[in-house]
């Protein structure tokens, strides 16, 4: 049995006052046991966040790093300075650091690993733009994504990472893979996993949907075998939805 993840990507929202406000409602409104929950805050507010979160069932995730540890690399966060601010997760090859920052398979393939060295839980981000799927080419952009940006992981990272299938389309659009299209989905990762890290990894792997996931479409994403639960966007950003789409996990 996987424990469900329901996680909040909150992109390049929130001052600190903002995200403080955000994560108190999220603590005291909803104690939830039986789901993780994780927020990801952007970089300035995230040290605030996981002070006042030390001890809560809500875990921080940063939305991205560099994999080099330390260095002359100006504007870049390392896993271990993100691990010093109080991530336990990051956030890795979101389509919007793909289109926006240049991010590759294989620049992603660098920073899982840098993520894993230091014990960061990478949320591993892929999924196909519109025009891949209209050519019917979800499964083999879903392959090269896990060949090419998974390369060289053991079976027991696999399994004790996170993929997130974020299919660009529906990012930020209103509109949600329908239920068919995102267990469709998620079961070719799932397979692809099976076949580059056996039946054991697969099994235990969590992978999340995301795209304009909200309260009136989470209970029925989330109750499909293959869904471990969501990475939200926009609807992370208010608290009294994201705190029904953590409900609807159970
Ligand atoms: P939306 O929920 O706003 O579509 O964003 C999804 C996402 O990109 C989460 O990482």
């Amino acid at each position: 049995m996987r424990t469900k993840i329901i996680a909040g990507n909150w992109k390049m929202y929130k001052t600190i006052a903002e995200a403080l406000e955000l994560v108190k409602t999220l603590h005291y409104g909803c104690q939830c046991n039986a789901t993780e929950v994780i927020v990801s805050p952007p970089a300035t507010a995230l040290p605030k966040v996981a002070e006042f979160l030390k001890d809560s069932y809500i875990k921080v995730a940063a939305q991205d790093l560099f994999w080099e540890d330390f260095g002359a690399y100006t504007g870049a966060l390392s896993a271990p300075l993100l691990k010093d601010a109080g991530a336990e997760y990051v956030i890795i090859g979101h389509s919007e650091r793909r289109q926006y920052f240049g991010e590759t398979n294989e620049t992603v393939n660098k920073k899982i690993k840098a993520a894993l060295k230091h014990t960061l839980i990478p949320i591993i981000c892929i999924g196909e733009t519109l025009t891949e799927r209209e050519a019917g080419q979800v499964g083999e952009v879903l392959a090269t994504q896990i060949t090419n940006g998974l390369a060289g992981l053991t079976e027991k990272e696999i399994a004790d990472s996170v993929v997130a299938y974020e299919p660009v389309w529906a990012i930020g659009t209103g509109k949600t893979a329908s239920p068919a299209e995102a267990e469709e989905a998620h079961v070719i990762i799932r397979q692809l996993i099976t076949k580059q890290f056996g039946n054991d990894a697969a099994n235990k792997l969590r992978i999340l949907y995301g795209g304009s996931v909200k309260p009136a479409n989470s209970k029925e994403l989330l109750s499909l075998e293959n869904i471990d639960g969501a990475l939200v966007g926009g609807a992370s950003l208010n608290a009294k939805d994201f705190i029904e789409i953590i409900k609807s996990c159970t």
